[in-house]
């Protein structure tokens, strides 16, 4: 009997090599292990063995199940995995599609929230959306903005230097990209570009050394200051609502010729004055003026054909307005606390 149990083991271990298929494995396991299997026949002589065989024949007939188990197992595996790389061939994933009921993993930073809303609302007037480095050029961060090197206004944007790199700063304002715009586009032109400014700061909770501004430029003839005043009043109130009001005092910048300070009526207290706007009733949100001539020569523009206006927003400060955001530092700490409340 003993023979008859090993015999068993061989010949599944000879034939279960062969098999080809998941199929003919499963038929070939229950030919020898099944309910009418062949180890089942082996076994039915075991009853009428005497104590002591059964239960050396009893241990032989578990060690052949288990041999026959193991190899039945191997061969199996072998099929899985052969099966997993043929759907593999077939198969493919497209990573680039979006996650259908997928779990959010994170919100739009309050900035790029308030600078997509005004990109919306500048397209929506025929603007372009323009863009330029943030390692700018010496010559486009200043010289061509009027501002040649002795000028004193290079000291109220100190920036920072690159070492090892002459003539290159990071940008102080968006305002270069008004001599690129020019230049790539010519008149006329309505453009806006967003995107971030770095100052040589003492950070505190106002001053910070990273900071986001929206440039903004409309070239064509006859434009006057009127025009400027009638965009920028489209601007307030889609900003701050109906009733908001613009003004405009003047104010010097070496690229615009009048200059003006903009400021728009206080959200807050509707121009009463509260500590918002410190008793004021307005709130200074953009710098603008008419493009100076030298700043449209320099864009490749002919001041005696064209003229135009450009302004600049403070884009962290709307942001920091909108929300009541106490401290400009919050806005580029990357800090997931602050950045989930939006
Ligand atoms: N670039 C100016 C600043 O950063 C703002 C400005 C832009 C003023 C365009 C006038 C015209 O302060």
């Amino acid at each position: 009997m003993k023979k008859d149990l090993e015999q068993l083991k061989d010949d599944f271990l000879a034939l279960v090599d062969k098999v080809t298929d998941r199929e003919s494995l499963e038929t070939l396991r229950n030919e020898f292990l099944g309910r009418k299997g062949k180890l089942k026949a082996a076994m039915k002589e075991m009853a009428q063995l005497a104590d002591e065989e059964r239960k050396a024949i009893g241990k032989i007939a578990n060690e052949v199940k288990e041999a026959i188990e193991v190899a039945y197992g191997g061969q199996e595996e072998t099929f899985k995995k052969l099966q997993r790389e043929e759907s593999m061939g077939k198969e493919w994933i497209d990573v680039t599609q979006p996650v259908i009921g997928g779990e959010s993993r994170g919100s739009i930073h309050p900035v790029t929230q308030v600078q997509q809303e005004l990109e919306d609302l500048f397209t929506s007037m025929g603007f372009i959306i323009a863009d330029g480095p943030e390692l700018e050029s010496d010559y486009y961060n200043f010289t061509a903005l009027n501002i040649p090197p002795t000028h004193p206004a290079r000291d109220m944007q100190d920036t920072f230097y690159v070492e090892g790199a002459d003539g290159v700063v990071m940008r102080t304002h968006t305002s270069s990209v008004q001599i690129r715009s020019m230049r790539r586009y010519g008149a006329p032109l309505r453009m806006v570009a967003p995107g971030r400014c770095f100052r040589n700061e003492a950070t505190d909770v106002r001053h910070e050394h990273t900071f986001h501004q929206l440039e903004g430029m409309m070239i064509d003839k006859g434009i006057s200051l009127s025009h400027m005043k009638g965009v920028l009043e489209i601007v307030a109130r889609h900003l701050y609502g109906e009733e908001t009001h613009i003004r405009l005092r003047p104010k010097f910048y070496p690229f615009v010729e009048p200059g003006v300070n903009g400021e728009v009526t206080c959200f807050l207290c509707k121009g009463d004055g509260c500590r918002l706007c410190k008793k004021t009733g307005w709130l200074e949100v953009f710098g603008a003026g008419m493009v100076h001539p030298n700043v449209l020569r320099e864009g490749g523009v002919d001041p005696d054909e064209y003229s135009g206006f450009a302004f600049g927003f403070g884009l962290t400060r709307l942001v920091m307005l909108k929300y009541g955001i106490d401290d400009i530092r919050h806005l580029e700490s990357g800090d997931l606390r602050f950045l989930k409340q939006f």
